[in-house]
């Protein structure tokens, strides 16, 4: 028999001992390595044949339901970090009591950033407590020293253990909690070494509980995995009440935070931050970044605002097509999705009769931006028509809107706040698709031109 619930007579269910992955919640009969499901490993445990049918009985009541209305809110009110980016992504800043997991790629800046953010908190006369379970406390020191982050009142603990780190929040008793990372510590009461499921799941679960009981507010440093993902079992991310993404190229200095989960405000919103020598820097207006710096128009470049969150961002797309013999032309895009590229061009050698066919085509953005919004095809379009035709607009010109397989110009969101950034950085005129916007929807001293498809569209931009 190989049911894993029997039925009794009574009615009562039962599950008998079974193996369950504890990242996914896939089910088996036997032990396994790794989960069928999400292909983890080491994740599958055994669970024991209790009943899954339990009664509950009411108890006596600690506290009573309140009206809504009087609750008070107070205690959710955010105070800054001092690093007013991160504010930003937060949703104001950090809440008594709330667990705000950073994940991120290792060497992205994870350390640097809560050290600066640790150290900015000390300044104000909070007590902060950094536990480092990645880098020896003098490594720490010497980073500290490097982006000015001695602070006497920023404490400094190097531990791997659980017990210990408890011990530390006791004796120190801080406003502020960092801990980097939740993958080294590890407790003696669980099996196998830090980073594993079980231990993340406990370190987190008794750090959450010291967050929530002293009202500190906590930052936990969390690794991804080589696909991206939040490492360790998919429950951290339900257990922490706020998870933010590190982004951003390894040779590029632009880093975006980005709230994945936010219990606190909106998950739409971007920090943006440079990798700079002395630490890491908020960039309140970043737009500088993603822009060549030059007086003309130049050929085979194309601005477009994309939308990161609810933040406009003026960026630049490049291309260069050159011919070759090649039969099979290469083509490579980078900061852009390489399938998207691919149908641009199709589209352009289709419907704009542009011969792209027999060239090599290079394509890419510039600072290290990822371009991957439909609204940022025109750009591509524009971008790869003025490499192939040789010509430069003559005036800068902001390219909005999707393509389309037949050709045509669709529409996009955030119109209106896209064009308003453009205005803002001195931009003149821009193309949009036709029919989205009403004339009170154009901010002055911009010139909106409407276009349903691409072949106008290139002829509108280059002439
Ligand atoms: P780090 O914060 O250690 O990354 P993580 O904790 O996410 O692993 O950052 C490491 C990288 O940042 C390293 O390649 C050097 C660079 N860096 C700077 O560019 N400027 C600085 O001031 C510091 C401290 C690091
Ligand atoms: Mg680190």
């Amino acid at each position: 028999m190989t049911s894993k619930t029997t039925s009794k007579s009574n009615g009562r269910q039962h599950v008998r001992s079974g193996y369950r992955c504890d990242e996914c919640g896939w089910t088996a009969i036997k032990w396994v390595g790794r989960c069928g499901e999400c292909q983890a490993w080491g994740t599958v445990v055994e669970v024991g044949g209790s009943p899954t049918v339990r009664t509950a009985a009411a108890r006596n009541l600690a506290n009573t339901a309140v009206p809504i209305g009087e609750i008070d809110a107070e205690a959710a009110r955010a105070t800054t970090t001092g690093v007013s980016e991160l504010d930003r992504v937060l949703g104001g800043g950090l809440v008594a009591g709330a667990v705000v997991l950073v994940a991120g790629e290792p060497g992205i800046g994870k350390s640097t950033l809560l050290l600066d953010v640790a150290a900015r908190s000390a300044a104000t006369g909070r007590r902060v407590l950094y536990v480092t379970g990645e880098e020896s406390a003098s490594q720490v020191r010497l980073r500290a020293e490097r982006i000015g982050a001695l602070q006497p009142l920023l404490l400094l603990a190097a531990e791997t253990d659980l017990g210990q780190v408890l011990g530390h929040i006791e004796a120190t008793d801080p406003a502020l909690l960092v801990v980097d990372s939740v993958q080294t510590i590890a407790s003696d009461n669980v099996e196998g070494s830090a980073g594993n499921v079980a231990q993340i799941r406990e370190v987190a679960a008794a750090v959450i509980q010291a967050a929530k009981r002293r009202g500190m507010p906590t930052l936990l440093v969390g690794h991804v995995t080589k696909e991206g993902s939040i490492a360790g079992p998919r429950v951290l991310e339900h257990l922490v009440d706020v998870v933010t993404q590190f982004e951003g190229e390894r040779h590029s200095r632009l880093r975006l935070v980005r709230a994945v989960k936010n219990r606190y405000g909106p998950t739409d919103e971007v920090g943006c931050f440079e990798m700079a020598e002395h630490g890491i820097i908020g960039l309140a207006d970043p737009t500088g970044l993603f822009l060549t710096a030059r007086d003309q128009p130049a050929k085979g470049s194309a601005l477009t605002v994309a939308l990161e969150g609810r933040r406009p961002l003026v960026c630049e797309v490049q291309a260069l097509l050159n011919s070759t013999n090649a039969s099979s032309p290469r083509r490579t895009t980078s900061g852009l999705d390489s399938s998207r590229a691919a149908m641009i061009l199709a589209v352009l050698q289709r419907h704009v009769a542009l011969p792209v066919r027999d060239r090599d085509c290079y394509a890419s953005t510039v600072g290290g931006v990822r371009l991957s919004e439909p609204a940022a095809d025109l750009a591509i379009a524009l971008a790869l028509a003025s490499s192939c035709l040789d010509l430069a607009p003559a005036v800068p010109t902001i390219a909005l809107g999707e393509v389309g397989l037949a050709g045509e110009v669709r529409r996009i969101g955030g119109l209106p706040q896209r064009l308003r950034e453009a205005a803002r950085l001195g931009f003149r005129r821009a193309i949009v698709p036709a029919g989205s916007l009403e004339p009170d929807e154009v901010p002055s001293g911009l010139q909106a031109l409407p276009v349903a498809d691409v072949a106008t569209a290139v002829r509108a931009a280059l002439g």
